[in-house]
């Protein structure tokens, strides 16, 4: 693919049900130290093309992702940066305070899309209003939530009447969440894979299979799946070959019949906590 290509495919991506696009892949920061580790992270994948970044406050890597952007020498407006309000500060007014702190940090005028971390029980419908809130006023591109099921997005919608713009939940081979993803798409949200990799557990026979055919590696498999199933993607990796490699998934299609051998790898396993049985 020609450079010019390849800058395209990454801006490229889904438009959002406010009318915004967001590129299909994007770098996730979780567990990536604050300081040099998530700072050359950044730099690694913008420099190979990345334009997406995934944080979140509890990361506490806001300020690195940061200065990375700023270092970059990517101009801001052809950046996607999301960042997510943490549970100890849910609650409207600290939702409202939480999003200021974490805008600063990452010296941003304003942030591409906010989302909900996880569902704090008795807050999480304050907090959905304090993020229309932010969105209203525009001080925020996007909003959505995180480790939403179907009826606590039901009832967020019905509170406001604002559909969330995205979705980010646990999505991978393992975990293939079919009745969420035909609901996100019916209501027009976009679903976001997190942990599209499985944590590193990668190692299956027919994604192996897969590779072979296709001469790509597992994560690229997985992470093209993603894609061609309407789905963007943040896969994480802390090293800069590892970083390339992943997002080198625009210059091959799978066949409908191997999309369909992936998704019947469903185990309806989670690497991490399911959203009923957390910090609740
Ligand atoms: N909203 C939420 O609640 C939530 C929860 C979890 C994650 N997330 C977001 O989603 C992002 C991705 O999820 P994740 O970080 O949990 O897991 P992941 O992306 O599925 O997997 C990351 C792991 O895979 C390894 N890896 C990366 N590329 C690889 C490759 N090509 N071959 C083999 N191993 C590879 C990484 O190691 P190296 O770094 O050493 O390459 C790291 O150990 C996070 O960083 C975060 O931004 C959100």
């Amino acid at each position: 693919m020609t450079t010019e290509g390849a800058n395209r495919a990454f801006s490229s991506g889904p438009r959002l049900n406010n009318g915004i696009t967001m590129p299909w892949i994007g770098l996730g920061v979780f567990l990536v130290r604050e300081g040099n580790e998530v700072i050359h992270s950044v730099k690694s994948a913008i420099g190979a093309g990345y334009r997406s970044i995934d944080t979140a406050s509890v990361y506490g890597n806001e300020q690195g992702v940061g200065q990375a952007i700023r270092e970059s020498g990517v101009p801001r407006e052809e950046l996607f940066v999301t960042t997510k309000v943490w549970n100890a500060d849910q609650g409207y007014e600290s939702t409202l305070k939480a999003y200021e702190v974490s805008r600063k940090k990452l010296g941003l005028e304003a942030i591409d899309l906010y989302l909900i971390h996880w569902l704090v029980k008795g807050k999480y419908r304050e907090t959905w209003k304090a993020l229309v809130h932010l969105y209203q006023e525009g001080h925020v591109r996007a909003i959505g939530v995180s480790n939403f099921q179907i009826h606590n997005l039901r009832e967020i919608i019905e509170d406001t009447g604002v559909v969330p713009a995205v979705n980010q939940v646990e999505y991978h081979p393992r975990l293939v969440q079919r009745e969420l993803l035909t609901f996100c798409r019916e209501q027009g949200i976009q679903l976001q894979a997190y942990a599209p990799l499985m944590h590193g557990h990668l190692d299956h026979p027919v994604l192996a299979r897969l590779a072979t055919k296709y001469g790509k590696t597992m994560a690229q498999i997985i992470l093209r799946w993603d894609i061609q199933n309407g789905i963007v993607t943040i896969p994480k990796s802390v090293n800069p070959e590892r970083i390339r490699q992943n997002a080198n998934v625009f210059d091959f299609e799978l066949s409908e019949e191997d999309m369909a051998t992936i998704d019947a790898l469903d185990e309806g396993l989670r690497y991490g906590p399911h959203p009923d049985h957390f910090n609740r």
